[in-house]
């Protein structure tokens, strides 16, 4: 092995000693000092520990790819959260507190890519269920009803009632979600339904909030 490699060095230097005496050198030094035994062995040991590793890291068993292991610090991170924010109470305060904040945007949103795309799209737009980022509305004429739905359902089951399937927490959030989505565009959407309904309340002012968080 170390005959081909100083062979093969050795044939790359001829092609530069044409141009240069400074390539010469060089070669003469490459060519007479073999690869140091210590970088061999580290290379072999990089070759010996592949084919196990491949095994280990394909061989089927839970949590050691990438994606699941990013999946189960999502489901900790979420759990870490929530217990930052406590038990909420079903509140239309709640509802609308959550709708100015990004960060518990996105959990609200993966609540809805979760439970609520079959019937409504992917981004809100509608299928089966109606169109919820427009202005118009068929059971909701302000922003506390939102939760309302998701709690009871509506059209006798046609949107199902969520109360016993998702935590308060996640009803909360998923309903501040809803909020968020009116006025976005998709580009698939579904023509209005129902009343076109006043703009959401403004920001509530931190102190007047201070009643809806139940702690742990
Ligand atoms: C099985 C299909 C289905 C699923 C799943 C579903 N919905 Fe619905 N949803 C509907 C239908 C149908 C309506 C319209 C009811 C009516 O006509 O009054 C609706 C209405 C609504 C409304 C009221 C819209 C309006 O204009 O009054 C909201 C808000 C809503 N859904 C949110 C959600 C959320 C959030 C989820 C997930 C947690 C969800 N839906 C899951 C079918 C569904």
């Amino acid at each position: 092995m170390s005959d081909n490699q100083s062979n093969l060095s050795g044939s790359e230097i001829n092609t530069s000693d044409a141009t240069n005496d400074a390539a010469t050198d060089q070669g003469r030094i490459f060519t007479e000092d073999p690869v140091p035994n210590w970088w061999k062995w580290i290379f072999m040991a990089t070759i010996a520990f592949a084919p196990p590793y491949f095994f280990w890291f394909h061989n089927g068993a839970p949590g050691r790819t990438a994606a699941e292991r990013y999946d189960t610090a999502l489901a900790e991170n979420l759990r870490l959260q929530f217990a930052e924010i406590g038990e909420l109470s079903e509140t239309r305060e709640n509802v609308l507190k959550y709708l100015y904040e990004d960060s518990w945007l996105k959990v609200g949103r993966s609540v809805f890519k979760a439970n609520c795309v079959s019937c409504h799209g992917s981004d809100g737009g509608g299928l089966a269920g109606p169109n919820l980022c427009d202005d118009s509305y068929k059971n909701i004429k302000e922003i506390g009803d939102i939760l309302k739905v998701l709690q009871n359902g509506a059209r006798g089951g046609a949107m199902p009632a969520w109360k016993a399937k998702l935590s308060p927490n996640e009803l909360v959030l998923v309903a501040s979600y809803v909020a968020s989505l009116r006025g976005s565009n998709p580009a698939t959407a579904k023509p209005a339904e129902g009343q076109v309904i006043d703009a959401w309340p403004p920001k509530p002012i931190e102190q007047e909030s201070d009643t809806e968080v139940e702690s742990e």
